[in-house]
């Protein structure tokens, strides 16, 4: 299957306040210079927060972890569970269609995508609600035939049920995930024939499902704020405040709540506005994106000799001020760079700007 960017974009996209935070906890994961390895969990985060993942939410990325867009690409496309056109606004429907359950029934639900949801794999419903696709197994072959709605597998299906849950869900229900056919778990369709005395004693629903429905999240985007979230860990370039703090859960709103950032070194001169000859093209900068070149003009910061000149001190300032990109100053060696475009020189990287083989 080709896996390309889909033809309609979006013109912009924004993690949410809370998911960028988790996003910090999981860029703290890796040593500096290593934040490239975050790519997958924060590709997930944007995928779980909008349905999918849209060049814009992709370039994001590639600015959050100062890589090169065609390289999040890469990733996004390589993976089959990132999802790179529009799903239904309800639920998107994964079938598996892979040995048992093809055997099992299979050919009966993708059917039945193809007459309630859409002709074709990928498509919208025509209310926009719903979309499918066939998967590979998934790992609940026991349970066959059996569809992911979400996050949560929905095992041991007829097409009759497969409609019912589809119409729960066309309705704002949320059928409880799990074996539907009365079964508990995986046992013999049969019932058991060992371990009998569980049956009497076990919870209303398996594990699995008991967890699903506790979670309530099947078809939910994340906001990241649902729950609370384990604050960044300390890097070795945190301030001593920050270092001091044992790693523990806190609210979101607590982990996001830069104190100690807004207390690190001397904040640079900033301006109102760039000079009259316009603002430089801070882009050419290795590791400035066009997210965080709007963040530092927010910031006053529009000239290449003003970051040339900031001092020790004020690298820490801007460092652990630039919310969602902490450390790209000292990371990617701003200042190094700076000098060389303040006098227009040109950097290893504007040359490949100039040429237009940065995205
Ligand atoms: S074959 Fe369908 S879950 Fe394994």
């Amino acid at each position: 299957m080709l896996r390309r960017l889909h033809s309609e974009q979006p013109d912009s996209f924004a993690f949410t306040a809370a998911n960028l935070a988790w996003t910090e906890t999981q860029i703290a994961k890796y040593p500096e210079g290593r934040q490239a390895s975050a790519v997958i969990p924060i590709l997930w985060r944007a995928q779980e927060q909008e349905g999918w993942l849209s060049q814009p939410a992709l370039e994001a990325v590639g600015d959050l972890l100062g890589m090169d867009y065609i390289r999040v690409l890469e990733v996004a496309s390589f993976y089959f569970m990132f999802q790179l056109q529009p799903v239904g606004g309800i639920a998107h429907v994964q079938v598996c269609g892979t040995t048992t359950c093809m055997i099992c029934g299979a050919e009966d639900l993708i059917g039945i995508c193809r007459e309630v949801i859409a002709a074709h794999p990928h498509e919208l419903s025509a209310d926009g609600n719903f979309s499918w696709e066939e998967v590979e197994c998934l790992g609940a072959c026991t349970n066959a035939p059996m569809v992911q709605v979400g996050k949560d597998f929905y095992e041991d299906l007829t097409g009759e049920r497969f409609r019912e849950i589809l119409a729960a869900l066309a309705r704002g229900e949320v059928p409880t995930p799990g074996p539907q056919n009365g079964r508990y778990a995986a046992e013999p369709l049969s019932g058991l024939t060992s371990l009998k005395d569980f049956e009497s004693g076990r919870d209303q629903y398996n594990a699995s499902a008991a967890l699903a429905t506790g979670l309530g999240d099947t078809i939910k985007r994340i906001q990241g704020d649902e729950v609370p979230i384990l604050k960044p860990r300390a890097k070795a370039t945190a301030t001593p405040q920050a270092k001091a703090k044992p790693a523990k859960s806190a609210p979101v709103a607590k982990a996001a709540a830069p104190v100690a950032s807004a207390q690190a070194g001397k904040k640079p001169k900033m301006l109102k506005a760039a000079k009259k000859a316009g603002a430089d093209d801070l882009k050419n900068i290795k590791g400035v994106g066009p997210a965080l070149e709007k963040l530092l003009n927010e910031m006053g910061v529009w000239h290449f000799d003003q970051i040339a000149n900031w001092d020790a001190d004020e690298i820490a300032w801007v460092d652990q001020n630039l919310v969602g990109f902490k450390g790209r100053v000292s990371r990617d060696n701003w200042i190094e760079q700076a000098k060389i475009l303040a006098i227009g020189g040109e950097t290893e990287f504007s040359k490949r700007v100039s040429k237009g083989d940065v995205y």
